[in-house]
């Protein structure tokens, strides 16, 4: 298939297109490298063995959309691109609401007029809230979101289901991902977050290279075995696999269909910082501190319902995901700089 992954050159993107790349697909990546560089797609083009044709273009800009839409025909967009900090989400509603809603409604317009009605949406397990029922399955009710950056996931998810509901040559697939971490096992390209990072792996793996000085652990006073927050950690090569598995769901025409993208296990923040010095062999130096606002104790995934229909299933464990992760922060202590 010939496939437009917008949002291509970030973290998730960036391994995805290998893995397209490996299953036979073409790709062409737009992104406005609002986050992210060039330079992860040179990376990129090193694994891959090949060129990535690359345009730099922002989703809410409707005659550069146009124009790539008009060089050639796509059979399914992958829309990774989106404004993903939830801290600073609260902060920047509008910015947040703009760029991800309106982003979102220019692109898929654009692409109608082209005629691919084929998309697959970066969507995120936040969609949940405070999930009823344990592990999540796909059955469990969207909830309350406690940010605008999740907001925005829960309103697009919406807008691509009621655009199915009023013509149903749409086929929309909404992957919710988990927690997804490590990188690709070359040490090529991985997370590169600007700042201080705000998600566990990375702050753990600026721990460990010197950047920072010890983690903070945001609460042990949860329903959980240690108290500690509870995780289900996804290495970032299986959830970039779950998305050309995804492809198969378009090719059958599925309508709408919903998938959780994990692997069914959860981890605490103690048992993640133990993973990552037995692996490892470096000390993480922590202290505990009171929960971080907006936090929920326990989230994990049931994934059978995308092992059932897509034959999709985490390969890599705990160990594998730690391990990746420090040879990439190991080998780029400034990312991509
Ligand atoms: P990322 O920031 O590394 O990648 C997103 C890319 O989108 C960046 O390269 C950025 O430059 C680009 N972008 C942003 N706004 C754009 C616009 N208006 N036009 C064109 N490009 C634009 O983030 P990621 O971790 O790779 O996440 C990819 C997607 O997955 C996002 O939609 C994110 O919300 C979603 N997601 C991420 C996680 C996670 O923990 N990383 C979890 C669940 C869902
Ligand atoms: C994991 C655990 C923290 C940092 C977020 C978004 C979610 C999704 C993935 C995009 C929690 C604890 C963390 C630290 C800590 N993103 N922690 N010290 O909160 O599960 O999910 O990223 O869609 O929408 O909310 O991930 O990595 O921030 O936290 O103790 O410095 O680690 O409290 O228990 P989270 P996380």
């Amino acid at each position: 298939m010939n496939i437009l992954v917008t949002g291509g050159a970030g973290y998730i993107g960036s391994h995805t297109i290998i893995e397209l790349i490996n299953a036979g697909h073409s790709v062409c990546v737009l992104d406005n490298l609002c986050n992210s560089s060039r330079e992860s797609l040179q990376r990129v083009e090193q694994i891959a063995g090949q060129p990535v044709p690359f345009h730099r273009v922002d989703i809410r800009d409707r005659a550069g959309l146009e124009a790539v839409c008009s060089e050639q025909q796509f059979d399914a967009c992958i829309h990774f691109a989106g404004l993903k900090a939830v801290g600073e989400s609260v902060s920047l509603p509008w910015e947040y609401y703009e760029n991800n809603i309106n982003g979102t409604l220019i692109l898929v317009d654009v692409l109608r007029k082209h005629g691919c009605k084929n998309i697959i949406f970066s969507s995120s397990a936040t969609v949940y809230g405070d999930p009823s029922i344990i592990p999540i399955t796909e059955a469990c009710p969207k909830g309350t979101c406690t940010n605008p950056y999740g907001w925005t996931k829960w309103m697009i998810e919406q807008i691509l289901t009621d655009l199915h509901t009023a013509d149903n040559s749409w086929n929309i697939v909404l992957l919710r991902y988990f927690n997804p971490i490590g990188a690709h096992p070359s040490g090529l390209i991985g997370e590169n977050p600007n700042g201080i990072p705000n998600n566990l792996m990375p702050y753990i793996t600026q721990v460990a290279v010197g950047k920072l000085e010890k983690l903070h652990v945001f609460g042990n006073d949860y329903d959980t075995p240690d108290g500690t927050g509870v995780r289900d950690y996804i290495h970032v090569v299986d959830l970039a696999r779950g998305h050309v598995a995804a492809l198969k769901a378009i090719d059958q025409n599925c309508g709408v269909e919903i998938y959780n993208l994990g692997t069914g296990k959860g981890y605490s923040v103690l048992d993640m910082i133990r993973a990552f010095e037995e692996v490892n062999g470096v000390k993480i130096p922590y202290v505990i501190e009171g929960r971080r606002p907006g936090d929920i104790g326990t989230c994990y995934s049931n994934p059978g319902k995308a092992a059932e229909a897509l034959g999709w299933k985490a390969e890599y464990g705990i160990k594998e995901m730690v391990r990746d992760a420090w040879n990439w922060q190991k080998k780029n202590p400034n990312g991509y700089e």
